[in-house]
């Protein structure tokens, strides 16, 4: 996820698209840059924040500007690899948002008609494709260009002698601001400063915006649209709506699992462990229970280290770290002890050239974008994805099919069932098989942000101690699809019942047993995948638990984000 912006009009350019810029700060903070159409193009980019690139800067500028802030996918935060990019020649400069998945092939293409590269990102194909079409005219190059491009993008671009900043839009946000000038941004954070006329942009459409003008189009055919009112204020605007961040980033779930699920990497990577015979794995927090799903899933031995317990366990093997911001400190700890040892460390991480990234000899990434809610959630279910990617590629299988949209439809049941459970002093989360790892996970979310005591248990092991604790209305969140630990699981659902537990069952929509021994049901479509797919009801009912009960689910008490300590 990234940010990008542009503008048409008679304020001071430079002066808008840093303002702007910094209202789209929270999708994406390692580099930012500025490219404006003058006598020639010019521009200011590197890595660092909006305010350390772009605060004092004075470009040469006729009316029109594009500005990018960036969380990278491709390529380690740098001066080279910031965006606008640019063709060899300065006649195109390009901001872009999304994933480009064909652009090694077409990389070689241009290569071999001469181009040349600077950067390691897939960007960089846009404005030397355009470029390679200007022939044709401008806004045939730029629609040439985008027809050719695989993947998700949102890209603006300016060509040199136009005052025309092009556009193109699929499955990444755009939208324009329209007033007397016009603006094109990621959201609308970014130029509600100015107007609160919103025209969205849809999948598949490309245009322009101009000097009191602008043209979209779909297929050849022109689109028209009114602007929508935008009654939004500056921070509802940058969570999209969404009263927390939190919710807004288990909403993008069904993209962030998409874009990790593409990664080329995976393959190269799981031809890589088929030649290991054991892997370690080592992680905290939510990114160790994504460990332990990988441990159930593989065919290879595993170990899972918690982290902060590394140096007393490990014994010897490869390590694979697996970290959303790849700086927590127990999970360097770990890695710098087994690489002292000797030992070859891999990563799997979400924060592209973080301290881990550096010292891994192999790294794979997710493509969640920016997690700005302190309890970790679309960053979680890519983590999952990725690794059942690099599972299938090991077994030779189909990459996973993984829809989360079933769980998100639960939200307003389970916004009910939340009111009840604000009263709950302790809750249990039981699954059985990888189910248990949802049962960790479950427990770990609503302890995180409501503050209830919770404890994820295996399904089995309820008998050896917890039942002790099982009374009267105790809260029971059962995890049981229809696969082949249902069975035990039923007969453990059937142990806190008879306690008189309250029992809230997850399970497959069919499962009228489960159904009728559950006092609420939440239920959930066929799948392989249910660390994944369940993750999502659990996730929602720890945010609306905690909402109700006042609490704020971005920031919980005395929990962070990126744990530098250890
Ligand atoms: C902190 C966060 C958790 C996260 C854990 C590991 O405790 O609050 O949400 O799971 O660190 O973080 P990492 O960035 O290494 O995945």
């Amino acid at each position: 996820m990234c940010g990008i912006f542009g503008y048409v009009g008679d304020k001071d350019v430079c002066k808008v698209l840093y303002q702007g810029l910094k209202s789209l700060e929270y999708r994406g903070y390692d580099s930012a840059g500025i490219a404006v159409i003058g006598d020639s193009l010019s521009f200011v980019k590197d890595a660092g924040t909006v305010d350390q690139v772009l605060s004092s800067i004075k470009l040469p500028s006729k009316r029109a500007g594009i500005a990018h802030t960036r969380w990278a996918t491709h390529g380690k935060p740098n001066q080279i690899n910031s965006h606008p990019h640019f063709d060899e020649n300065m006649k195109v400069g390009v901001t872009h948002n999304g994933i480009i998945e064909n652009y090694k092939e077409l990389k070689k293409d241009l290569m071999a008609k001469g181009h040349t590269f600077k950067s390691q990102t897939d960007t960089e194909v846009i404005p030397h494709l355009i470029e390679d079409y200007l022939k044709l005219g401008n806004f045939e190059a730029f629609k040439k260009a985008v027809s050719m491009i695989k993947g998700s993008y949102a890209i603006v671009a300016i060509i040199d002698g136009s005052e025309k900043i092009y556009f193109a839009r699929k499955f990444s946000p755009l939208v324009l601001g329209a007033n007397d000038e016009y603006f094109v941004a990621s959201d609308v954070t970014a130029f509600l400063r100015w107007t609160n006329q919103a025209i969205f942009i849809e999948d598949g459409e490309v245009g322009y915006i101009q000097s009191k003008k602008y043209y979209i189009e779909k297929g050849g055919v022109e689109v028209k649209r009114k602007p929508t009112t935008i009654e939004w204020s500056f921070e509802e605007a940058a969570k999209d709506g969404f009263d927390h961040f939190m919710l807004k980033e288990i909403f993008e779930q069904p993209t962030t699992i998409r874009n990790t699920l593409v990664s080329k990497k995976l393959e190269e990577f799981a031809n890589h462990l088929n030649t290991l015979d054991k892997l370690v794995l080592t992680s905290a927090g939510t990114s160790y229970h994504a460990a332990n799903a990988f441990k159930y899933a593989s065919n290879i031995p595993i170990d899972v280290i918690v982290a902060s317990e590394f140096t007393s366990l490990y014994r010897g093997g490869e390590i694979l770290a697996i970290s959303q911001s790849g700086e927590t400190a127990d999970t360097m700890t770990a890695v710098r002890y087994a690489k002292s040892l000797g030992s070859k460390v891999d990563a799997l991480v979400n924060v592209v050239g973080s301290t881990l990234t550096r010292i891994a000899d192999k790294t794979i990434y997710t493509h969640a974008g920016p997690e700005i809610g302190v309890a970790a959630s679309k960053t979680f279910t890519a983590q999952l994805a990725a690794l059942y990617a690099v599972d299938a590629h090991m077994k030779g299988n189909p990459l996973p099919q993984i829809d989360v949209k079933p769980g998100l439809l639960h939200s307003k049941e389970i916004k009910k069932l939340a009111t009840k459970l604000s009263g709950a002093k302790s809750m249990f989360y039981i699954g059985r098989g990888p189910n248990y790892v949802s049962a960790m996970e479950g427990a770990l979310k609503i302890k995180e942000i409501s503050y209830i005591h919770a404890e994820g248990y295996q399904g089995g092991e309820l008998k050896h101690g917890p039942l002790a604790l099982i009374e009267k209305g105790v809260p029971v969140v059962a995890i049981c699809p229809s696969d082949k630990y249902r069975e035990k699981m039923i007969g453990n659902i059937e142990e806190v019942k008879t306690r008189d537990a309250y029992i809230i069952g997850i399970g497959q929509e069919d499962d009228n047993e489960l159904k009728s021994l559950s006092d609420t049901f939440f239920g959930m479509p066929k799948t392989d995948y249910p660390t994944v797919t369940y993750a999502v009801p659990l996730q929602l009912l720890a945010y609306h638990t905690a909402v109700i009960m006042g609490r704020n689910p971005d920031k919980p008490r005395n929990l962070a984000k990126s744990v530098t300590v250890e």
